[in-house]
C-alpha cells in the first residue's frame, strides 16, 4: 500500500517514514528540502533496508502538485507534514509562513478531490489551545487565540480540512503534537535545525558538543513548582507510530467521524530544569546554563490528556524523558563526528 509523507526528509516526517516502512508501507516522499537535506534518504534506506521514493518539488506549485498526483493516483493515503515550523520568523514573515503553510495544504486537498484520493493525516500543533484553562488538556478543550501566524496556520488549516471534507469525499485526521524531541535509537536521524535553535532539546545538545555557549533558561518565576515552564515532551519514536495507526485506521475504515482530532502526548508534564537535570543525568555532563528573562509567547504549562488517543487509536507513547534526551545526545554526538565524555 503506497502512501505519500510530504516533508518526509525533515524531523518527524523522517521517523515517520521509518516506521511506514517497517510495517510494510511503500512510501514516496515529497519535499521541498527547504530545511532538510536528501541525504536523509539514504540514513532512511540504511535503518530500513528500502529506499523510499523522494520527489524534490515544492508544493505551492499547483501544477507541478497536480502533475504529482496524476502519476501517483494510486496513493492510499497521505501524511502531511510539509510546512514552515519557526514561531518566531512567522512574526517577522507572517505571509511567508501563511502562503507556504496554507497553500500547499489546499493544492494537496484540490488534488486529492481531483484524483479520489481519500485519506489524509495533518501535522497540527497543541501550540492551538494556547495557556489552557483546564490541565492535562483534552481535544475538547476550546481552541485558544494563535498566538502567533505559525499557530494560526495550523488552526486555519483544521478548520480548511474540515469545510472541505464536509464537501468531498475524503476524511481527515489531525494530530496535536506536544513537545516532540529525540531521535532515531541509530543515531542516523534527528533533529537538525538550520542556524541557531529555537526548540529547547537541540539548544541544549549543541550547548554541551560546544557549538553554543550557553543555554538561556527563559525565565524561572512563572508559577510553577520550580519556576519554569512545563511542556509534555514525548519521543519522536512514539510519535511516529502513532501516524502509522493513524493510516491504519483510515485505510481500515475504522473512523467514527469524517475529519478527527487526537492529542499526540504523554500525559506527563516536565519543567526546564527537570529536562536539564535529565539531559545531565544521562550525559553525565554538566550544562552551561543560565536563567534569563521570559520569552514573549511562551506559555506556562500544558500537557496532554492522551486518554482519547490511547483509547481511539490503541496507541500509547512508551518512551520516557531520560530515553529522550538520551537518544537526543547520541545523534548530536554521532552526526557531529564527536564523542563528549564526562
Ligand atoms: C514551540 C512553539 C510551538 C511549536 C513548537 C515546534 C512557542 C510558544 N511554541 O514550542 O507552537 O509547535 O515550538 O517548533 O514558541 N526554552 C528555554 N531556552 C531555549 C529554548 C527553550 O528555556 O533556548 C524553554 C521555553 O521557554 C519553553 C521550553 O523550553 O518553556 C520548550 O521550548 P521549545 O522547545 O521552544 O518548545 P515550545 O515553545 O513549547
Amino acid at each position: 500500500m503506497k502512501i505519500l509523507v510530504t516533508g518526509g526528509t525533515g524531523y518527524i516526517g523522517s521517523h515517520t517514514v521509518v516506521e511506514l516502512q517497517n510495517k510494510g508501507f511503500e512510501v514516496v516522499i515529497v519535499d521541498n528540502l527547504s530545511n532538510s537535506s536528501a541525504e536523509i534518504v539514504d540514513h532512511i534506506e540504511e535503518i530500513t533496508g528500502v529506499r523510499p521514493v523522494l520527489e524534490v518539488f515544492d508544493l505551492v506549485d499547483r501544477e507541478k502538485t497536480a502533475d504529482f498526483f496524476k502519476r501517483h493516483h494510486d496513493i492510499a493515503g497521505l501524511i502531511h507534514f510539509a510546512a514552515f515550523k519557526a514561531v518566531g520568523e512567522s512574526v517577522e514573515k507572517p505571509l511567508k509562513y501563511y502562503r507556504n503553510n496554507l497553500v500547499a495544504l489546499m493544492n494537496i486537498l484540490e488534488s486529492m478531490r481531483e484524483n479520489k484520493i481519500k485519506n489524509i493525516v495533518f501535522s497540527s500543533s497543541c501550540t492551538v489551545y494556547g495557556q489552557p484553562d483546564e490541565l492535562p488538556v483534552s481535544e475538547n478543550a476550546p481552541i485558544k487565540k494563535a498566538e502567533s501566524p505559525y499557530g494560526n496556520t495550523k488552526q486555519i488549516s483544521e478548520e480548511i480540512m474540515q469545510d472541505t471534507i464536509k464537501t468531498a469525499d475524503i476524511h481527515g485526521i489531525a494530530l496535536r503534537y506536544f513537545n516532540p524531541i529525540g531521535a532515531h535509537p541509530s543515531a542516523l536521524i534527528g533533529e537538525l535545525p538550520i542556524g541557531v535553535p529555537n526548540n529547547l532539546v537541540p539548544f541544549i545538545t549543541q550547548t554541551a558538543i560546544g557549538l553554543r555557549d550557553q543555554l538561556s533558561v527563559f525565565g524561572n518565576d512563572y508559577p510553577t513548582p520550580d519556576g519554569t515552564p512545563i511542556r509534555d515532551y514525548i519521543h519522536v519514536v512514539d510519535l511516529a507510530k502513532a501516524h502509522v495507526v493513524a493510516i491504519d485506521r483510515m485505510v481500515n475504515q475504522k473512523m467514527k467521524k469524517d475529519f478527527e482530532v487526537f492529542n499526540l502526548g504523554t500525559g506527563n508534564g516536565y519543567s526546564v530544569l527537570e529536562v536539564i537535570k535529565a539531559f545531565e543525568k544521562v550525559s553525565g555532563l554538566k550544562l552551561n546554563y543560565k536563567i534569563v528573562g521570559r520569552r514573549e509567547g511562551d506559555v506556562i504549562q500544558v500537557w496532554a490528556d492522551p486518554g482519547y488517543s490511547n483509547k481511539e487509536l490503541g496507541w500509547k507513547a512508551e518512551l520516557g524523558l531520560e530515553e529522550m534526551v538520551d537518544s537526543a545526545w547520541k545523534w548530536e554526538q554521532a552526526y557531529r563526528g564527536k564523542t563528549v565524555k564526562p
